[in-house]
């Protein structure tokens, strides 16, 4: 395995890595201004530096998280399919990439000729995408190192051909509804009128499954919350203390999202670009929604970017979909 550190002598020559000028975003003003809304929260891709993506990884893997094994699930169970709606060689483009496990079944399977991860965490990108280019040596792999909910700016350094938009792991449930709409016409527009997007989202559920699946019983999901505050101190020089805030997750059924938190501990005052912002006691920090979808949301979804659900897989406990978006 490659590692990160391993970097500087050892680049496979099918791997193309670009790092996309940052912060796009002044990420200090971004923090401020979220921090001093009504109800105080910060974006969710602060969870994912190194440590962040480490601590992910490890949440995937939790007996209580069933979401990357029920995907993982679908692609076992219905692998010839999904590569025969697909068809081959095409370029295949992960926004979110993460350690580029997700699209292994589809990089054995479906043959398609370029790979192109996206990811924040340019260092775990760049290990995650030589390992992928070392096992796949006719590959060509183009990592590109960017925050994915920005405008494209790397639209150029993605080859030409039949564009397919894996964006698996319910990734999207991140955004809220209107955002989610935004994002799929986005990725329309990336693919074009002959590609398509794969979509991987989680499914409604009782609260109590839901709950467990972010509230773990090692801890796990508490310190990739927490882990957040470290990441926005590196990034903006806050001093936010990360032990002084517990981690908080509920099943909002109404809205069918998971609403995670870091609630104050004890009275926080937090300098950042400057500034002074004051937690008193219980004060809430929202850190990420996980919305969850229905097989009616996820066809909305679609056709609000003129496109249909042409074909969609689940896992045998109806737990998590796979939906393929073609162009209407
Ligand atoms: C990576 C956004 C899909 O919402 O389930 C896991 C992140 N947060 N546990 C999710 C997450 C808490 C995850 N996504």
């Amino acid at each position: 395995m490659i590692s990160t550190s391993d970097r500087a002598g050892n680049s496979p020559s099918n791997l193309r890595f670009i790092q996309t000028e940052r912060p796009l975003v002044d990420e200090t003003l971004e923090v401020l201004a979220s921090l001093s809304e009504e109800l105080p929260r910060l974006s969710p891709k602060y969870f994912y530096d190194s440590r962040g993506s480490e601590l992910f990884e490890e949440i995937t893997v939790l007996p209580e998280y069933y979401l990357t094994r029920s995907e993982a699930e679908i692609f076992d169970r219905h692998l010839d399919d999904i590569a025969q709606a697909l068809g081959s060689g095409d370029i295949i483009i992960e926004p979110g990439s993460g350690n580029c496990s997700k699209v292994r079944p589809l990089l054995k399977r479906a043959a398609p000729s370029a790979y192109i991860p996206i990811d924040i965490a340019g260092e775990f990108l760049w290990a995650a995408a030589a390992n992928t280019a070392l096992e796949h040596p006719n590959l060509g792999v183009t990592a590109i190192a960017a925050d994915f909910t920005q405008r494209w700016t790397f639209l150029e350094e993605i080859p030409k051909g039949r564009r397919i938009v894996f964006y698996p792991g319910s990734t999207l449930g991140n955004f809220d509804p209107s955002a989610q709409q935004d994002f799929i016409r986005q990725l329309a527009q990336v693919v074009g009128t002959q590609g398509g997007i794969l979509l991987g989202v989680d499914l409604h559920k009782d609260s109590a499954t839901l709950q467990r699946a972010y509230d773990d019983a090692a801890g796990v999901t508490a310190a990739f919350n927490r882990n957040m505050l470290a990441v926005v101190n590196a990034r903006t020089g806050a001093n936010f203390e990360p032990k002084e805030w517990r981690h908080q997750a509920r099943y909002n059924s109404e809205m069918r999202r998971i609403e995670m938190e870091l609630v104050a501990q004890s009275m926080q005052t937090v300098t950042i670009g400057g500034q002074t912002l004051k937690f008193s006691e219980g004060a809430i920090i929202r850190t990420e929604h996980s919305h969850k979808f229905t097989m009616a949301s996820i066809q909305d979804l679609a056709a609000a970017a003129a496109m249909t659900v042409t074909h969609h897989w689940l896992d045998s406990n109806a737990r998590f979909c796979l939906a393929l978006l073609q162009n209407a």
